[in-house]
């Protein structure tokens, strides 16, 4: 069945290694696969608050670029969270978009949880350091996301590199790139 990919960019500068990583995998893709490009840094969330427990409780729907990126989000068959690595988890751009899901998760009539059970989540990183344990929290962050809201999960793609361009000189990141997106993504309450 044909996928329709959502690429969320979650880097604060463009051209970055990241993006040059998610962009290697996504050439992979078969035809028939649909991708689109989101950066967040491009989209104005509004500062996220806690309003679970209050009268905001029953938020209206999104409007604005959350309504842009909420549509995106419920489009999509596989995202893409392409984070590169911030003090060891993602970037604040990402970490703001999910705490954006508590508020959709709250949004009458929008059956967010459902509709997003089932989808796949994927993640592509870079980070400085050669040693991709060093990725382990934000690995975690995505893997236990994608377990709560009971989609599947495809993993996280790692490659080393520091300045722009340097992802490069990974090539064992290269390779890995190529097959990325052809494994089968196991529900991830199981993997
Ligand atoms: C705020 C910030 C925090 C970072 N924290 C880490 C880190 O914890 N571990 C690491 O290996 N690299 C860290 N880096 C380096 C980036 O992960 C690395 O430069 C990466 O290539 C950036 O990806 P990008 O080119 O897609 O923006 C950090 C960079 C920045 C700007």
């Amino acid at each position: 069945m044909a996928r329709n990919f959502l690429f969320l960019l979650g880097s604060t500068r463009s051209g970055g290694n990241t993006e040059t990583l998610a962009r290697q995998a996504a050439e992979q893709l078969p035809e028939g696969d649909s991708a689109r490009w989101l950066r967040l840094v491009d989209l104005e969330l509004p500062g996220f608050r806690d309003g679970r427990h209050t009268e905001e409780r029953d938020r209206p729907a999104p409007t604005g670029d959350a309504a842009t990126l909420l549509d995106a989000t419920l489009a999509a068959t596989d995202l893409v969270i392409a984070s590169p690595l911030y003090w060891y988890s993602v970037s604040t751009p990402v970490k703001h978009y999910l705490d954006h899901w508590v508020n959709w998760l709250y949004t009458p009539g929008l059956d967010f949880a459902q509709r997003m059970a089932g989808r796949t989540l994927w993640g592509v990183t870079a980070l400085a350091d050669p040693d991709h344990s060093a990725a382990d929290p934000l690995v975690g962050t995505l893997r236990h996301s994608a377990r709560y809201m009971k989609m599947n999960w495809g993993g996280v793609l790692l490659g080393s590199g520091v300045r722009p361009g340097e992802i490069a000189q990974d090539t064992e990141a290269a390779a890995r790139a190529k097959t990325f997106f052809s494994s089968t993504p196991k529900p991830a309450a199981l993997a």
